[in-house]
């Protein structure tokens, strides 16, 4: 592939350094693969040394070209978009939690609704205020701009430390590399904030307790709309100690934004993701077969069902693929707060949903910390932590 690397850029630290240098894991070959494309989590897995961030590699002066590490030979942004007028499914919070049981129930079908026919809905009038969601970008994009020395005290050794910085998705296993770098923050059971910015603790304790209250009467909704009890889902995935991770994403404008991708297409491990973004769009939704981008309605959340929605409801609602494109002209940052059961629950299909023997059993189940790590330590890969618990025998 041939590069167009400007001559500031040669000269620079970045490029007299090898531009990455991946991890010497001479034992990776003596872990045994459990699936066809995955593998089991080393817990001595080294992490990959100094790695240069996206933001760092943006910035360097006359950066005109991408470098062939992050070109996408098959140039996934060139895919037809849908230009479906159809809008995604938008579900009033206020009337979710209505006293007026008519109000109650008619949200839940259309919660019901948005779950089968998208698995992504924005949620409107939740009550977190707006200040709130701003001051949590604001800190999110503070932190960003640290020096590469600052946040590098954030940088993580394995998948599930709480407080994890870096770059691309898992540079020890990603061949090309993503148009993006992240914080990962295990908020909840146990509560974790990078020291720096010093306002981040104090935003980010509220906005995780906010958000996980919306979460939970979502999730209360989705169990109902199944037409279990609604504390079913509660229950069986432990939510009291649910584990909720703070995603922030920051997506740097892109020289040859039709060549790079910032996260591929993947579903979420969890029940619920609740996402919100600064003013870029950025977001790709696969619905009926085609990609649609997504304008998020201003102080809404952009939620999704993930993988153990997928799993408890037997495929009755079905965790969908979505992915980050990145452009050429601003910035992007999204903060989303994954939550899923507690990290000592495994999770199966409710029983009640197979009853009439119409429905097998689709699912075997498995520990929810052990899902986790399997899907953080291997390429993402579209549904293939799904894929690999799917119960064969049917
Ligand atoms: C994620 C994710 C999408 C986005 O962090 O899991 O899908 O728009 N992010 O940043
Ligand atoms: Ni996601």
């Amino acid at each position: 592939m041939h590069l167009h690397i400007p001559s500031q850029f040669l000269q620079s630290r970045i490029v007299s350094q090898p531009l990455y240098r991946r991890p010497r894991c001479s034992h990776m070959a003596a872990i045994a693969p459990i699936g066809p494309q995955l593998s089991q989590p080393s817990l001595s897995h080294p992490p990959p040394s100094k790695l240069t961030t996206v933001k760092a590699l943006s910035e360097s002066s006359g950066l005109s070209s991408i470098p062939s590490i992050y070109t996408f030979p098959k140039q996934p942004n060139h895919e037809p978009v849908s230009d479906t007028k159809e809008p995604i499914p938008t579900i009033d919070f206020s009337l979710l939690i209505s006293s007026n049981p008519d109000e109650r129930s008619k949200t839940i079908r259309e919660l019901g609704k948005a779950c089968r026919d998208w698995g992504f809905f924005m949620v409107t009038n939740h009550g977190v205020p707006e200040r709130m969601m701003k001051a949590m970008i604001e800190v999110c994009r503070e932190f960003f701009e640290l020096t590469e020395e600052e946040k590098g005290e954030c940088e993580g050794k394995h998948v599930l430390d709480p407080i994890r910085y870096g770059t691309s998705f898992n540079p020890s296993v990603d061949k090309i590399l993503y148009w993006r770098d992240y914080l990962k923050i295990f908020q909840h059971p146990a509560f974790h904030s990078p020291s720096n910015p010093p306002s981040f603790r104090e935003i980010a304790l509220e906005y995780s307790k906010r958000t996980r209250e919306v979460m939970k009467e979502i999730v209360r909704g989705i169990s109902e709309s199944l037409g279990l009890e609604d504390k079913y889902i509660e229950k069986a995935s432990n939510l009291e100690n649910c584990l909720q991770i703070m995603i922030a994403n920051l997506y740097p404008s892109c020289p040859q934004p039709e060549l790079a991708m910032g996260l591929p297409a993947h579903s979420d491990h969890g029940l619920l993701t609740l996402l919100i973004q600064n003013d870029t769009v950025g977001l790709q939704v696969l619905h009926k077969d085609k990609w649609v981008n997504i304008h998020p309605i201003p102080n809404s959340f952009l939620a999704n069902i993930g993988d153990h929605i997928e799993i408890l409801s037997n495929r009755k609602y079905k965790s969908v693929l979505h992915r980050a494109v990145v452009n050429d002209r601003d910035a992007r940052i999204s903060i989303a707060l994954a939550h899923g059961p507690a990290m000592d629950a495994a999770v199966s299909p409710a029983p009640m949903l197979l009853e009439d023997g119409q429905n097998p059993l689709a699912y075997r189940a498995m520990k929810y910390k052990e899902y986790v790590e399997l899907q953080q330590s291997n390429k993402l890969d579209g549904k293939s932590c799904l894929e690999h618990i799917r119960n064969r025998g049917i």
